[in-house]
Parts: C-alpha cells; sequence; structure tokens
C-alpha cells in the first residue's frame, strides 16, 4: 500500500500553485474539474505519491463547508488499494463507518472510495484501486 496523494483544500487553485508550483518546483501533471464532488483539482505528483490541490466550484461544494469550518489544510490522505471491494468488505465487517459502500469512479481509469473520519481518527481517508 502507497499514500496514492495527499488531498489540500485551498481557496484558490491559482494562488495555491503560485507556492507549491512556482515556489517549491512541483510540476502539475493535471488540472480537471470533478463536478459530482463540486471541485477543481491540480495534480502534483512528488516521488510514487501526489498532491491534490482541491478548489471548490461553488458555495454547496464539501470543499466550501471543510473551508469555512477549517481553513485551508489537510482535507484527506488517500491510499492505493489493489482490491478495493475486498478492503470496503473488510471494514464493514469491522464496524467502519464507510462514506462510500461501493466503488465509484474516480480520476483517470481509478476507482475510488470515502471512509468516515469518525472511524479513522478524524482523518478523512479515500481509498483508491486504479484501473487493470
Ligand atoms: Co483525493
Amino acid at each position: 500500500m502507497i499514500i496514492e496523494h495527499i488531498g489540500i483544500a485551498v481557496a484558490s487553485l491559482d494562488e495555491a500553485l503560485g507556492r507549491y508550483r512556482d515556489c517549491l518546483g512541483l510540476e502539475v501533471s493535471g488540472r480537471e474539474e470533478v463536478e459530482e464532488q463540486g471541485v477543481r483539482v491540480a495534480m502534483l505528483p512528488v516521488g510514487e505519491s501526489r498532491i491534490e490541490l482541491l478548489e471548490p466550484t461553488g458555495p454547496g461544494s464539501p470543499v466550501a463547508r471543510f473551508l469555512s469550518k477549517r481553513g485551508p489544510g489537510i482535507h484527506h490522505v488517500a491510499l492505493r488499494v489493489d482490491d478495493l471491494e475486498g478492503t470496503l468488505r473488510r471494514l464493514k465487517a469491522a464496524g467502519v463507518r464507510l462514506i462510500d459502500e461501493r466503488p465509484r469512479p474516480g480520476a483517470g481509469n481509478s476507482r475510488i472510495a470515502f471512509i468516515h473520519p469518525s472511524s479513522m481518527n478524524g482523518v478523512l481517508l479515500e481509498l483508491v484501486e486504479h484501473g487493470k
């Protein structure tokens, strides 16, 4: 298992890229809008992992609510798993509170599922399975 990415909530992608890209020197591997989740995303590879900058698309976005409650910062940690369905089954059997009981489509060819922070010591955890 590896840390697939770390999601960071920001008010403005362009403002955040001024430091993560221009000052730190990280490259942007992709930018996209994920309408379903109400975010615009920029991905910046760091070794085998990535930083995922998340900007809300509007006031109803979950990331907008996160920003107004807690301010910018780490929003979620994503772990890469080989068998997402099997992992979700094990977590459910162990009584872990899942936000997604079934995988849903993620960026690229991936499938993702979120686990509720109340079951993960306050951390919103995303599981990512890459297409086979
Ligand atoms: Co993510």
